[in-house]
């Protein structure tokens, strides 16, 4: 595929704004997700020249750090993990704005100290007191963090003339439909929603904002994008890690919550929903509450019927030998969280009326790898396809999410040669090739857009609870079920076997990635 023509990219504004002077605090910046990727986000933004000129992050922890020791931290992280690296003739600049500021969640003393140091920061560096809230936080003390921000003055009206207060609020929102809306309970009793930022990460992956792209921006998708050209469609999310050093987190939470709450179901929104028609925050995100509103609650005696849930067991993986997820670190010889789940959802509306969305994701898989893969019905069973025993490979659209991001079409072609021989072809695009400039990581889209007040790639409260009360009907089943072992799947294997005849069932076939 050639390269892209630079004078034939169309610059749409769309409605977006630019991002104000203002300081992120972190909340929990000791952590992995800010040294992995909030420090190196920010710092690539910087290098493109894209954040406010006046702007500030203050790293809010318990550790005994000053300014200085987490200046030094930073430049470690953004070392190890940016993806651009440390140049020593910016860093001097960026490094001026960084600070710390410490304290415990639960001490007013530190807000009282926090907001001190804001307020320094405010007229040093000339912001008027725009503030973004981080909050990498365990979600138990989510109440405390934003109540002590409140009463230290910290958080703004929306009254038009008065620096913005914004929040960012990172995942699990919640392990249920009740405590996530407790949570979202807490922090409206602070936050008006529109000052609510809930981050679901694979939102700002460049290839997830593009299926938009592609199905209203092309004419000849849409009109096939429904129930009468459309036989399925898959979405996989795999991994090829597995549970590593997260066993704490993800004994409690498990493949369901971790990956299908939010990450999946978006995807799933994204590739079901109705044109918006704008790009609005609240209108593309109406269009993706509409697929949520018609999401089949699966009743919880049909479970297991079309939910397979399984945990890894010792394979190989790479050459190396890789322990069943019961012998990992932190993991309890009886655990029975899945680390594998395949779903068969419905849409119940006009567009999707009996199309299967076959749904995916786990950990210990052979290759990291996400797709959405819309496969057409086949042709009629004559002339090229009448031959009982060779049916046609049907034409299947794959839209990869990473790695290797881009979009493949399977179509038949005739093999060359005397005789009619008919052979599947892939007309394929990588955005590698195509686009020389390098995708931006999901973090420096989000946190810029959070700076610029657009909410368009963030999580409504209304559909953070409708995908938790989706999640919770398949929770409960499993609980009254009790099971006392999982299904096991190799390590390094593509899952297991319960999975694979879900589908099978069905007539279909998980695709080979
Ligand atoms: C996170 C999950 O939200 O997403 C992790 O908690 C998972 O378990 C990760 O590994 C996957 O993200 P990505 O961007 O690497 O596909």
């Amino acid at each position: 595929m050639a390269e892209a023509d630079e004078r034939n990219i169309r610059t749409l504004s769309l409605g977006r704004t630019t991002p104000q002077p203002n300081t992120l605090v972190i909340f929990g910046a000791a952590g992995d997700l800010t040294r992995r990727k909030l420090l190196p986000a920010v710092w690539n933004l910087k290098l493109d020249g894209l954040l406010p000129e006046n702007f500030a992050v203050v790293g809010f922890t318990r550790r005994d750090w000053d300014d200085q020791t987490f200046r030094e931290g930073a430049r470690e992280a953004v070392a190890k993990y940016s993806r651009r690296k440390v140049d020593a003739g910016k860093w001097p600049e960026f490094e001026k704005g960084l600070f710390h500021s410490k304290g415990a969640f639960d001490d007013p003393a530190a807000y009282a100290e926090l907001k001190r140091k804001l307020d320094e920061i405010d007229r040093e560096r000339g912001i008027p007191g725009n503030r973004v809230y981080y909050l990498s936080i365990p979600p138990s003390t989510i109440a405390t963090c934003v109540e002590e921000l409140q009463r230290a003055g910290l958080v703004e009206s929306l009254e038009p003339d008065r620096p913005f207060t914004r929040i960012i609020v990172e995942k699990p929102i919640g392990h249920d439909l009740e405590s996530a809306r407790r949570i979202n309970d807490d922090v409206a009793r602070v936050f008006d929603e529109r000052q609510v930022f809930r981050i679901d990460h694979y939102l700002g992956k460049e290839t997830v904002q593009s299926i938009l792209v592609l199905r209203f921006a092309n004419s000849i998708f849409e009109p096939l994008w429904n129930q009468k050209y459309i036989d399925h469609v898959q979405i996989t999310v795999s991994e090829e890690e597995g549970v590593g050093t997260r066993a704490g987190y993800y004994e409690e939470a498990g493949a369901l919550r971790d990956m299908v709450q939010n990450h999946i179901l978006q995807l799933l929104c994204l590739t079901a929903m109705e044109p918006p028609w704008s790009m609005s925050a609240d209108v593309v995100r109406d269009q993706k509450m509409g697929v949520l509103n018609c999401l089949r609650t699966i009743p919880a005696d049909e479970v297991d019927k079309h939910v397979v849930r399984a945990q890894y067991g010792p394979g190989k993986h790479g050459g190396n030998e890789v322990p069943g997820y019961r012998r990992e670190d932190r993991v309890k010889s009886d655990s029975t969280t899945e680390t594998y789940v395949a779903i068969k959802a419905w849409i119940d509306n006009w567009r999707w009326a009996g199309v299967p969305f076959y749904l995916r994701t786990g950990k210990a898989l052979p290759q990291r790898a996400s797709e959405i893969a819309i496969q057409f019905k086949p042709v009629p069973s004559i002339l090229f396809n009448a031959e009982p025993n060779g049916a046609l490979e049907p034409n299947v659209l794959v839209l990869r999410i990473q790695p290797d991001e881009g979009l493949s079409l399977q179509i038949a072609t005739k093999a060359p040669g005397p005789r009619v021989r008919i052979s599947p072809v892939q007309m394929d695009f990588q955005y590698g090739e195509a686009f020389r400039d390098e995708s931006p990581e999901a973090y420096e889209r989000l946190l810029l857009d959070v700076m610029a007040g657009d909410a368009t790639l963030f999580m409504r409260r209304d559909a953070v609870e409708a995908s938790w009360a989706w999640v919770t009907g398949i929770l409960d089943a499993w609980k009254q079920g009790g099971a006392r072992w999982l299904p096991e799947y190799a390590a390094g294997s593509w899952g297991p076997v319960e999975a694979d005849r879900m589908i099978q069932n069905d007539g279909r076939r998980w695709r080979e990635l």
